[in-house]
């Protein structure tokens, strides 16, 4: 038997779609109180105002949940549960804010030394108390301590498994998976061996009593659980063994190189297939058996889908991740996260480190922006290199300061093709990081501080001091399939179009080939750099 292809192997954490802000455990702690506790109390205050907003397309992406009927009951159970099973993270969650009141109220440039008996007691041991050079206190986690600590709740982690038969999906950020007829929890931690078997028999027949005794799946659940699979066998992956560098875009910032020798998967967030969907697009089958390298971009929700990568985990390498040392609260650790979720192959880079392997060469490039001005280094931009011919994935960087990137030009020189995201209004900075704030940022403050890829102004500078032979625009959101992750709806009159739609021309203008990509593109290449 095979598991048919269209079945979701959706990882939650306290049922909530599980993105990296969820593994991390001083980032859970905060969300589970900042956002769930507070997005579930105003469910069951006015589910009704939640029903009107999801139908607004205005309020796209907003703190509402988006349920086909009255779920009152069932959030309410959930937020009961939650506030049992997570009394001690919403009791560190709330010794972050007394810890920063307390640095805010003491903290006036002495030493921090006398400061230690008044951290929390919950805290106590968990972190360091800094100043800037400027004398502005702060603190700074033991990350991880906090992962062997009672704080890392393994028990918060399952996987919901279901068929989906279309791209629509309640934005993950805002609502949270009930229990519905067809879909089925398992209770099981992200670094399972269960989650690997399952995405093995998506290729490779198997055993479903075997899997299923694996999963501890009850007897109750056999039936839904049985109809997952299939005898129909899938199609094959039919690796790629030509002379060339092929080049495949899977949707948003999802690209695969291969070359007979090698592959490297930047961004996976691959889709299913065995549905109908309106848009061509590659999917799991056209993933290879092997991947040499992931690399990843930066921690936000929609470059790091472990919806995608835990299925593939037996398949993967190598993963690259930008590094941080910081053990501020903004930034997780992810090689910690990676580790916890079962991936032992993980690889931190630098700014400029070069990682080679065969004929290939990956350098982490600085990513500026897009992280509403906070202290965050866990983002890094690609170059990868094969033989001579050169790549540049700029993922969401927002080209703050050129010159940055003539110093880069300097050490690299030109790149034969170019891969710049240009989601240039992006939310503002309470979107994706209000609930880890201890003090509410004004309106004005909070929307100029936005999570902003590059403007045609901004982008234009890449290919002023890149000189590349190709540019595509990309990391749009605007596949169906990651509606439910990136809450993107574009008209011709949405400004990343225009804007996008500017680079474009002006690529096109001066001899360029450029595009915005979307759904599904393959290039293949000579290694000289033209196409084959
Ligand atoms: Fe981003």
């Amino acid at each position: 038997m095979y598991a048919k292809p269209n079945l979701v192997i959706e990882p939650l954490y306290d049922r909530w779609y599980a993105w990296a802000h969820l593994i991390s455990p001083a980032t859970a702690a905060m969300n589970v109180v900042g956002r769930h506790l507070k997005i579930m109390n105003s469910y069951i205050q006015s589910p009704q105002i939640h029903a009107a907003a999801v139908l607004n397309p205005k309020m796209l992406g907003g703190p509402f949940m988006d349920y086909k009927r009255s779920r009152v009951e069932d959030v309410k159970k959930l937020k009961n549960e939650t506030v049992l099973k997570q009394d001690d993270l919403i009791r560190f969650a709330e010794a972050v804010f007394q810890l920063d009141n307390m640095l805010r109220a003491y903290a006036k440039g002495y030493s921090l030394e006398d400061l230690y008996p008044k951290v929390p007691d919950i805290l106590k041991g968990y972190v360091e108390l800094v100043y800037d050079l400027n004398n502005n206190p702060s603190f700074r986690f033991f990350e991880s301590l906090l992962y062997k600590s009672e704080f890392y709740k393994k028990s918060s982690q399952s996987i919901a498994l279901w068929e989906t038969n279309n791209d629509e999906r309640p934005f993950c950020l805002s609502t949270a998976r009930l229990d519905e007829p067809n879909v089925l929890h398992v209770n099981i931690p992200f670094d399972h061996p269960g989650i690997e078997a399952l995405g093995k028999i998506k290729r490779t027949p198997g055993s479903i009593d075997e899997i299923a005794t694996m999963l501890s799946i009850k007897d109750a659940d056999r039936k839904l659980f049985n109809s997952f699979f299939s005898q129909e066998e899938p199609q094959t992956y039919k690796k790629y063994d030509g002379p060339n560098v092929r080049m495949r875009y899977f949707g948003h910032a999802c690209i695969l190189i291969e070359t007979k020798d090698i592959s490297i998967l930047v961004d996976p967030l691959i889709s299913y297939y065995g549905y109908h969907s309106s848009v061509a697009h590659f999917s799991d089958i056209d993933i290879p058996d092997v991947i040499d390298y992931v690399l990843i971009t930066h921690n936000h929700q929609d470059h790091i889908l472990f919806e995608t990568l835990l299925p593939l985990r037996h398949r993967i390498k190598n993963i690259i991740v930008p590094r941080t040392t910081s053990g501020a609260l903004q930034d997780p650790n992810l090689k910690l996260a990676f580790n916890h979720a079962g991936f032992t192959n993980v690889r931190e880079i630098d700014e400029m480190e070069e990682i080679k392997f065969h004929n290939c060469v990956i350098t982490g490039i600085p990513f500026t922006g897009e992280h509403s001005d906070l202290n965050v280094h866990t983002k890094s931009c690609y170059h990868f290199a094969v033989d001579r011919f050169t790549f540049l994935f700029v993922a969401d960087s927002r080209i703050l300061e050129a010159k940055l990137y003539k110093h880069i030009h300097g050490i690299i020189g030109d790149v034969d093709v170019i891969f710049l995201g240009m989601e240039c209004d992006g939310a503002p900075l309470s979107w994706l990081y209000g609930p880890l704030l201890t003090q509410e940022l004004p309106r004005d403050k909070d929307h100029s501080r936005r999570l902003a890829g590059s403007n045609f102004e901004k982008g234009i500078h890449l290919i002023d001091i890149f000189h590349p032979n190709e540019a595509y625009v990309y990391a749009m959101g605007q596949e169906p399939w990651l509606e439910f992750i990136s809450t993107v709806k574009y008209t011709d009159e949405s400004n990343p179009i225009i804007q996008s739609n500017l680079l474009v021309t002006e690529c096109i203008n001066r001899g360029i080939i450029a595009e915005r990509l979307f759904g599904e593109k393959e290039i293949l290449y000579k290694y000289e750099g033209v196409h084959a």
